[in-house]
């Protein structure tokens, strides 16, 4: 007896994959922005993602945080098959750190006050428990990500790099299952970078710490114990897996169009022009 189609059809996505893309396609614009993309990230890994300007990791990372439904293919996101799920019930399971978040981060909010919102789309109904439990939460977070200081700053008067660390202590606030970095180094010094690779590097060694995926555009900011890489060129796959067998020269060249050489010493990565 053959299977109706119909049946043949249904998602079901790996066991262990937290995220899982099969044949996404983003149409935009009259092209594909995102073509043909198939990718899983299972319990435990955390990955990398890069590719020059355009290549379609921003709109990727916004289909993993159920923010952007797909013109074509299948999303399953934390054993949910997105379009057959309330987002809005899905979304305080993933931490979402990028610019566009950034952007709605009303400028006269308080430090503090931008990192415990993220917790009202979990809790719901505003109750004194909750409040009480979310603020020692929060101010965990705020103190974790070296923020004390400016706790009480509003969030539009923060530099750059002190937005990003809010960005990131918010995103962990709902202690999500799946933890979504957009470019979180971008526009850090140096000092400010090499902070964050390391957070990253003990978040990372956490066993309890959730699937992680962090988008960049530098080989350096690949925090030691990052386990996998996705490289995308033009809105498509180049290479994805283990990341000491994706971030090589031939395939970073590939990506970036651009002969390159990259090194790598006690776990962090260097690329420069061959
Ligand atoms: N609504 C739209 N209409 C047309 N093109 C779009 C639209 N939205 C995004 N794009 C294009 O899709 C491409 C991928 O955008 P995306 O933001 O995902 O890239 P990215 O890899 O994150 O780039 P960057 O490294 O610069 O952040 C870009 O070329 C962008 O201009
Ligand atoms: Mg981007």
């Amino acid at each position: 007896m053959t299977t109706p189609q119909h049946l043949e059809d249904i998602f079901t996505p790996d066991e262990d994959a937290v995220l899982q893309l099969r044949g996404v396609r983003v149409h935009r614009g009259g092209r594909d922005i995102v073509a043909d993309v198939d990718w899983t990230v299972r319990a435990g890994e955390r990955w990398v993602v890069m590719g020059p300007n355009g290549a379609g990791k921003s709109t990727l990372l916004q289909i993993a945080a159920a923010r952007l439904h797909p013109t074509a293919g299948d999303v399953a996101i934390l054993d949910e098959v997105l379009g057959a799920v309330d987002v809005f019930e899905l979304r305080p399971r993933i931490g979402l750190s990028s610019a566009q978040l950034a952007a709605q981060v009303p400028r006269a909010e308080l430090v503090q006050d931008a990192v415990v919102t993220a917790a009202y789309g979990v809790t719901g109904t505003w109750r004194e428990s909750y409040e009480t439990q979310d603020r020692m939460r929060a101010l965990g977070l705020v103190s974790a990500w070296g923020l004390s200081r400016l706790a009480h700053r509003p969030f539009g008067s923060l530099s750059d790099g002190e937005r990003k660390r809010v960005l990131i202590a918010r995103a962990l606030m709902t202690d999500p299952e799946l933890l979504l970095l957009d470019e979180p180094a971008a526009g850090l010094d140096l000092a400010g970078r090499e902070e964050l690779v390391r957070q990253l590097t003990e978040l990372a060694e956490d066993e309890a710490a959730p699937a992680t995926v962090l988008v960049t555009h530098h080989v350096e900011e690949v925090p030691p114990g990052f386990t996998h890489a996705l490289l995308l060129r033009e809105g498509g796959v180049v290479a994805a897996g283990p990341v000491a067998e994706v971030l090589t020269d031939e395939h970073l060249s590939t990506a970036f169009g651009l002969a390159l050489t990259v090194t790598s010493t006690d776990g962090r990565y260097s690329a420069v022009g061959a």
